[in-house]
């Protein structure tokens, strides 16, 4: 069994999707869910689902002690982020080299970087004018939005939209892919390094 742990900072509506998407699965599991806001509306999802979820602020994310030993205590192979803000601190990043998936929501590397979250994406595509966006699901490195991309898919931007249009456009493309692309990443995880 691969064993996930997926970071969600906001209303982990990817992140339920991708429990959803593993629930029946044999081979991969959404072990634990880790935020770090105490009211996020992800917690709540976490306790429908049944997954048992974590909550650490900043200073325990930038120092990842704490972190990182749970995520060997739950057996844990891979880091998915899921709408999560908070910068991955190199120690995480080591103990868990490539093996950390972020997706942001356009198309990198255009509208990434810090700040470069949420609404502020789609608001900053509007305003550029552009004709499409899209997702972009990256392995995670020590810089926002620069780690090696894995996967990319576009929707098409009318005039018209607004950025909660785009919002929903990206959206349906994050619920369509992420899990399959996560899935496709795991598969070829196992086939070299067994389970
Ligand atoms: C998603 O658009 C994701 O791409 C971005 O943050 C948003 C999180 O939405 N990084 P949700 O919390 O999964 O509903």
């Amino acid at each position: 069994m691969i064993k996930l742990a997926i970071f969600a900072s906001g209303s982990g509506s990817n992140a339920e999707n991708i429990a959803l998407h593993f629930k029946d699965s044999s081979e991969i599991e959404v072990s634990i869910i880790i935020s770090n806001k105490k009211d996020a509306y992800v917690l709540e999802r976490a306790q429908k689902l049944n997954i048992p979820a974590y909550t650490y602020n900043k200073k325990e994310f930038d120092e990842s002690d704490q972190i990182i030993a749970l995520l060997k205590e739950k057996k844990i192979d891979f880091i998915i982020l899921a709408g999560f803000l908070l910068k991955i601190s190199p120690k995480l990043i080591n103990a868990y080299p490539n093996r950390i998936i972020n997706i942001h929501p356009a198309l990198l590397p255009k509208f990434g970087g810090k700040g470069m979250y949420g609404d502020f994406v789609h608001k900053a595509v509007v305003e550029a004018k552009e004709s499409e966006s899209g997702i972009t699901i990256h392995y995670v490195n020590e810089n926002y939005d620069e780690g090696a991309i894995i996967f990319q898919s576009k929707c098409e931007i009318t005039g018209q939209d607004t950025f909660s249009d785009v919002a929903n456009k990206v959206h349906k493309l994050e619920y369509e892919h992420f899990p399959k692309i996560i899935a496709e990443i795991l598969k070829k995880y196992s086939e070299k390094f067994g389970d």
